[in-house]
């Protein structure tokens, strides 16, 4: 996801500081369904607005979704903590208004909003297909009430499920600005 102006999809930009958007924390949880998942923490998960304290942990995790997420994409495998790091602080945190998925003291995901772009969304992996995305993109509605816009990686079929499943609709097929060059998808969606 990202892109007017970066490698498309994780890697974006723009606005003032999540915190400005005065969104009401809220808090939501799901049992667990299924009695394998009983050893899994199914406590509240809550969401608030990014704060430099998260900055470490925070973009360790994200990077590490991103690594095996889109294993396909050999360019970004060249990426280090570093350069993740380098890239949140210089484009995310001042562009973008960033909400962060806390379950107990342990961040679980994140979403960033330039509105209407949805730059990055990122569930980590052991805390996915328990709502988590879909209460950050809820935070995303609140930010961008009208419509929301995104790219994705079109081999992200988890994430073209979830979006499709959330009433994203496809707008134009292409790929990610070099040296990536992987065919992505651009989706919308307006209220
Ligand atoms: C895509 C992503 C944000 C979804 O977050 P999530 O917390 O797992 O999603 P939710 O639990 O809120 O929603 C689950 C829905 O998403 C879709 N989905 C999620 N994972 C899926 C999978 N492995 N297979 C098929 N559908 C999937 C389904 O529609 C699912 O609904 P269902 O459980 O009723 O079938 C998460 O998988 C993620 O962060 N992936 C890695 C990074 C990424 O791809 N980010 C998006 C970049 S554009």
């Amino acid at each position: 996801m990202q892109r007017p102006q970066e490698a498309a999809h994780e890697l974006p930009t723009i606005m003032p500081l999540a915190s400005s958007i005065g969104s009401p924390r809220f808090i939501f949880g799901r049992r667990a369904a299924d009695p394998r998942e009983a050893a899994v923490d199914d406590s509240p998960i809550s969401i608030r607005a990014y704060a430099d304290r998260d900055f470490d942990d925070l973009v360790a995790r994200w990077h590490e979704t991103n690594r095996v997420s889109y294993p396909y994409v050999e360019e970004r495998l060249g990426h280090t903590l570093e350069d993740a790091r380098a890239f949140f602080r210089a484009q995310i945190v001042p562009a973008c208004s960033v909400w962060i998925a806390e379950r107990g003291e342990n961040l679980v995901g994140l979403i960033a909003v330039e509105s209407p772009w949805i730059r990055q969304l990122s569930v980590f992996p052991e805390h996915q297909r328990r709502g988590i995305g879909t209460a950050l993109l809820q935070k995303a509605r609140e930010c961008s009430p009208a419509e929301l816009r995104l790219f994705t990686f079109r081999r992200n079929d988890k994430a073209r499920a979830f979006y499709e499943k959330h009433g994203f609709y496809v707008v134009a097929l292409g790929a990610s600005p070099a040296p990536e060059f992987e065919p992505d998808v651009e989706y919308r969606w307006v209220a």
